[in-house]
């Protein structure tokens, strides 16, 4: 079976978020699996530096409307597990930033992903490829099942390819205006009607990828389920119910290989579950990085490290900052987003000086610290679709308290509900009082040493490694591909 990958960011090429980690640790775990895969994403600015070598191995042009863009397809050179490809387009990705620039999204967004869709399914004759699957990921690519599903009566290669649709996020949908239809290229009467790419008068990428892959997978079991729901369907509840025999939810893994505390570079001293003196190390590295009161090792530290958006219920976090700062806690946040979320926490940081530590910047050396340096790890999201960071938290003996939502729910139990295997502390209701509650239970339990350790080793033995995952993935494209064959008798 060979698999085509696409998606707009892989780790360590490109990353806005947890995006880019699935889609730099999946393809390796399914090639080491057996399975024939190779991945294909744009060639940014930031992404040049990050590639030795680069060869071009073919040439092309892509029609988007009426302008054409050439495109070359670089691989990099080396010893990759997995082949790599990159859409060269310089006049649409060579910018600063990958979909926006100064908190403003780029304009010819459609363009840059209708031309990247194009590229990926062009790439495949122009490489001597014949995949029998291609796997897309979130709105950047959604398009190529439409695509194919247009260009399949006409071409033989694309008629045997199953395509498989994974929604990491159903609030970002690629949603344009009505006039970036005729910049797809598709037929009018086939494509521009509510069952097809129109969304209320506008253009829908994702419900492109949705009506038309083979199969539509998303990050959680959970959240499979909650997308078929108007509260977190993001307005294609509808589309997604009906398609509830062809939708499944496989939770994301964590790739060890890069959060792990017995080998991380990056952090001021590793360490495992049989001797946590790094821990304190790193918590003490951490306290002087964000110059905090020397006095916290004594006390529970809590971190944070997210896109600052409205998904990730930091005005939870807003509503009960004031209680947590009566206890002895002290928070250390790192992120970027929105100026509301930054205002606040940086007068939180004026506010609570040597208590509250913030940095308002995209650094992932300071995510390791945090990760590894911190007592607990605060998610309170309105909606998660999986989460990584609480994964990547349990492994480094930093308890997550999370809202019981999504991935969150599908990867952290309370350990005062679930005694015998609960991992953290869960709330349920969207309010700042429910997750001050949880917070203060889990600061609590810190309290008590004996039971705090044994929580901490708890966590660091859960085992969310990609293989497991990247087995259900392969399961599944083989289930594609039946039904593909099915489909063409
Ligand atoms: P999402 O994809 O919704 O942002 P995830 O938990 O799935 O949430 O993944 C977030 C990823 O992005 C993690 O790898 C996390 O460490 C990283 N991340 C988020 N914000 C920052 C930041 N400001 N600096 C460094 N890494 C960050
Ligand atoms: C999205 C989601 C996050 C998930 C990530 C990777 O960005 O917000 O919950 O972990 O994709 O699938």
């Amino acid at each position: 079976m060979q698999i085509l990958f696409a998606s707009s960011e892989v780790e360590p090429f490109a990353k806005t978020g947890g995006l880019a980690d699935v889609c730099g640790a999946l393809p390796r775990h399914v090639a080491r699996l057996g399975g024939r895969i190779s991945v294909v994403t744009p060639l940014y600015r930031e992404t040049r530096s990050r590639l030795h070598a680069p060869v071009c191995t073919a040439e092309f042009s892509v029609t988007a409307g009426t302008r054409t863009f050439a495109i070359q397809v670089l691989t990099g050179r080396g010893d990759a597990e997995v082949p790599l490809y990159f859409v060269r387009c310089d006049e649409l990705f060579d910018r600063d930033g990958i979909y926006e620039s100064g908190g403003a999204a780029f304009a010819d967004n459609h363009l840059r992903f209708i031309c990247f869709s194009r590229a990926v399914i062009a790439l495949c004759r122009a490489c001597g490829m014949q995949p029998d699957i291609m796997h897309l990921n979130d709105w950047q690519s959604a398009l190529i099942p439409a695509f194919m599903r247009n260009q399949a009566a006409h071409d033989p290669l694309l008629h045997r390819c199953a395509t498989v649709m994974t929604i990491h996020n159903m609030a970002y949908q690629g949603i344009f205006a009505p006039e970036a239809f005729d910049a797809t290229g598709l037929p009018r009467a086939a494509f521009w009607h509510p069952g097809q790419l129109e969304f209320w008068g506008q253009v829908n990428f994702l419900k492109a990828g949705i009506v038309n892959a083979d199969m539509v997978t998303t990050v959680s079991p959970t959240y499979a389920r909650e997308i078929t729901t108007p509260e977190c369907g993001c307005g294609l509840d509808g589309v997604l119910a009906a398609r509830a025999h062809d939708l499944a939810g496989i939770l994301n893994g964590a790739d060890y290989a890069v959060w792990n505390p017995e080998t991380d570079p990056l952090i001021r001293q590793r360490y495992g579950s049989g001797d946590l003196a790094g821990k304190q190390a790193c918590k003490r590295a951490l306290i002087g990085r964000f110059s905090l009161d020397p006095e916290l090792m004594e006390r529970p530290l809590i971190g944070c490290i997210s896109r600052l958006v409205d998904q990730k219920g930091f005005d939870l976090l807003e509503e009960s900052f004031d209680g947590l700062m009566e206890t002895a806690a002290g928070f250390v946040l790192l992120g970027t987003g929105e100026k509301r979320y930054h205002d606040f926490f940086t007068r939180m940081a004026a506010q609570h000086p040597g208590r509250v530590g913030v940095l308002l910047a995209y650094d992932n050396t300071a995510a390791h610290e945090i990760v590894a340096g911190c007592d607990l790890f605060v998610m309170p999201s309105r909606y998660e679709p999986c989460g990584l960071t609480q994964m990547y938290s349990l492994r480094y003996g930093t308890v997550p308290v999370v809202r019981a939502t999504g991935g969150l729910a599908d990867t952290v139990r309370d350990c005062e509900r679930d005694p015998a295997s609960g991992n953290g502390f869960t709330f349920e209701d969207c309010t700042g009082s429910a997750l001050l509650d949880a917070l203060t239970r889990a600061l609590a339990c810190w309290r008590s040493k004996e039971r705090w350790q044994t929580l901490m080793q708890r966590c660091m033995a859960c085992d969310f490694s990609w293989d497991v995952s990247a087995r259900a993935y392969l399961d599944l494209y083989r289930r594609a591909c039946d039904k593909k064959r099915g489909l063409e008798k």
